[in-house]
């Protein structure tokens, strides 16, 4: 909405929440979310045509087009419980729009939905007797963390979908004349609205099968002694095949490729198209296990054990450049080794606030440590889980030289340059590559 308000200084945007904590943050020096270049555009549009408050219903009568943002979380619960979308916020507010509402608008589903829930919206918001037109437009995000405001600023595309009537196709244009400030119009792509809500689940799912696919390569380049970014690099010069999205790690996280690709499968099945969603099933399961196995590569390595190890996580974030721990790969890993009864140290420079809350009870187990050095320090082992760029620049000379002997680093997001760290005396194990160790057995090195 920042992006909208900045480009569109015609128009008043006005964001609503129902946590007041967090409006008063958008409101604020210190914004909620650690985004780059977020907090620049934020300062250019508040209070000229950006506005935030928690009078959501006024701001419902006022508005004319109303972008519906609210979380559509995993269902825990009854039918469907662990995949289905759990929609009672996004029926909720629709009910809302219909209660203060005085005037025909337009609904536009900015949340990730199941496909056809528009036909549910529709339902509830035209069972008004005040005669009021509603039209419901889908228009998904396609924007990644980290690189938020590039991506709106400068998307691939923009998707909107609506209905095919004469007054759905008007409600298109509205909102492709929103985007058309800023974004050329061979880039804004129009669709039915079923079109529209399925291809934000399935280009998630796409997404997320790259990783696991290079992922499970990975497995079988250990086995070999292949590489896997030769082999990722080699792949993914075929034009047909790209080289984006390719490189191995520890697994994906984030708050939606689990989520969209499980409320896909859940679709799949309840349209009795079980070996459809078996087959995008297993893109989950695989991110599971290569998660397990780089939890059982350190065990194993580190001689079957690491009770009352003290192992530095680095990176507790899902990935670089945000503060979101949410699914993140470094928090499943650190329960797995306090499982193990490790003693853990975790450092972000941005995320430990949200990783603590994150592990919940676990958290009271792990420390919390903002200085890598400090971390690594009387360490067993170093493992690499964000591909924060300052890692990479870290004195792992120093590091070495104030772990305990021998020195493990594992490295799950092959950032880090493993023939150097391998000469300084560390034992370095990657993803998808044979591991460099300097075990020494009966005075000649030992392969491990
Ligand atoms: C994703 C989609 O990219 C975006 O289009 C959608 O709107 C929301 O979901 P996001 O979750 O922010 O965005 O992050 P993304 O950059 O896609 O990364 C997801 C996860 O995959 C991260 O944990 C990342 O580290 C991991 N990843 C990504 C890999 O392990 N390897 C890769 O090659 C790329």
């Amino acid at each position: 909405m920042a992006v909208i308000a900045n480009n569109c200084p015609q128009h008043r945007v006005a964001v609503v929440d129902i946590n007041a904590a967090r409006v008063a943050a958008w409101q604020s020096d210190r914004l909620p979310i650690y985004e780059p270049g977020l907090d620049e555009i934020v300062r250019r549009a508040r209070d000229k045509n950006l506005f935030f408050s928690t009078e959501i219903d006024r701001h419902i009568a006022e508005a004319d087009i109303i972008f519906v943002s609210v979380n559509t979380p995993t269902k825990t619960f009854g039918r469907g419980a662990g995949r289905a979308a759990d929609l009672q916020d996004w029926e909720k507010t629709a009910r809302q729009i219909l209660e203060n509402s005085t005037s025909p608008k337009i609904v536009v589903e900015k949340s990730t939905l199941p496909v056809r829930t528009a036909e549910a919206m529709e339902r509830i918001l035209d069972s008004n007797s005040k005669g009021m037109r509603f039209d419901i437009v889908s228009n998904p995000e396609f924007l990644a963390e980290g690189t938020a405001i590039r991506d709106m600023q400068n998307p691939d595309r923009v998707l909107i979908g609506g209905r095919e009537t004469p007054s759905g196709q008007k409600a298109v244009q509205a909102i492709v004349d929103i985007y058309a400030q800023w974004v050329p119009s061979e880039r804004i792509v129009t669709t039915n609205l079923w079109s529209s809500e399925l291809s934000k689940l399935v280009a998630n799912a796409f997404l997320a099968q790259r990783i696991s696919s290079i992922n499970a390569i990975s497995a079988l380049c250990e086995k070999t002694e292949a590489d896997v970014s030769e082999v990722a690099h080699a792949i993914g010069m075929d034009s047909r095949i790209g080289s984006r999205f390719l490189r191995a790690s520890v697994g994906f996280g984030g708050s939606c490729f689990k989520k969209d690709i499980l409320n896909l499968v859940y679709l799949c099945e309840h349209y009795g198209l079980q070996e459809v969603g078996d087959y995008w099933k297993q893109v989950v399961e695989m991110n599971e296990y290569q998660q397990a196995r780089f939890v059982s590569n350190m065990v194993l390595s580190m001689f079957n054990t690491v009770a009352g190890k003290r192992i530095a996580l680095l990176g507790a974030a899902f990935k670089a450049n945000t503060n979101d721990t949410r699914e993140s790969p470094a928090l499943n890993v650190c329960r797995a080794l306090l499982e193990e009864r490790a003693e853990i140290v975790i450092s972000d420079p941005h995320a430990l606030d949200n990783a603590r809350a994150d592990l919940g009870d676990a958290a009271q187990h792990v420390t919390f440590e903002p200085d890598p050095y400090a971390a690594a320090e009387g360490a067993h082992a170093i493992a690499i889980l964000t591909e924060w760029p300052h890692f990479i620049e870290l004195d792992y000379e120093a590091i070495f030289r104030s772990m305990i002997k021998p020195a493990f680093i594992f490295d799950g997001r092959n950032i880090l340059d493993h023939t150097r760290l391998h000469a300084m005396g560390f034992n370095v194990y990657a993803i998808g590559r044979p591991p460099l160790t300097n075990f020494v057995v009966n005075g000649t090195e030992a392969n491990v």
